[in-house]
């Protein structure tokens, strides 16, 4: 599955020939503190590889987003996530520092959650840390609430869910 093209942006799956690209979205310096070490040019090739093993167990994971002329703007798309134990289907999304505040991540996210709906998925959440506001506003922009607070990937996060269809 792969989401539909939207007015400025475009999906398609990730693979090694995007290496580069992946490492300078996930080593980019980030304006946002983040509560975890910097990413390194090995955790991108990780991040690759576990988008790979995603498409092959769920037909779904973190797509590269794009311009419609090809050029690289970030991350966004599906992957399962254990939270305390129940299975999640989460949206995930990263851009490139420069690209930001921009609408991109609301542009891609609102055709992943709409592509997750078409496909069955009926909860969608996403794992917010509550420092990252500009996170916040992308889930509440996608028509998520806050549902409950969880203890994941060894802190806290608010658990932004929706039921799928919106509204259902
Ligand atoms: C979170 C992230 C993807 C947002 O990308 P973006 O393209 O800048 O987001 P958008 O332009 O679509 O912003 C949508 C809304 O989010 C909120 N928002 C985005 N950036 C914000 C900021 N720096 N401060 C406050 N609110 C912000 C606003 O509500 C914004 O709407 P507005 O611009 O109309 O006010 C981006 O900041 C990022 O890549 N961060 C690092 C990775 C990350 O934290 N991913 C999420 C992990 S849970």
């Amino acid at each position: 599955m792969l989401p539909e093209p939207t007015a400025r942006l475009r999906f398609r799956p990730m693979t090694m020939a995007d290496l580069d690209d992946v490492t300078a979205l996930l080593t980019a310096p980030d304006p946002v503190p983040v509560d975890r070490p910097a990413r390194t040019p090995d955790d991108a090739v990780r991040w690759i590889e576990w988008q790979e093993r995603n498409y092959a167990k769920h037909d779904f994971g973190l797509w590269v987003v794009e311009t419609h002329d090809g050029v690289l703007v970030g991350d966004c798309g599906l992957t399962v996530q254990d939270v305390e134990g129940t299975a999640e289907v989460e949206v995930g999304y990263h851009v490139l520092p420069a690209l930001r505040r921009r609408g991109h991540a609301v542009e891609a996210a609102t055709a992943v959650r709409d592509c997750a709906a078409a496909h069955g998925v009926t909860h969608l959440v996403a794992l917010v840390r509550p420092d990252n506001t500009p996170s916040q506003g992308v889930a509440r922009a996608l028509g998520m609430e806050v549902e409950w607070t969880a203890y994941v990937h060894g802190g806290d996060a608010l658990v932004f869910g929706c039921r799928l269809p919106l509204g259902s």
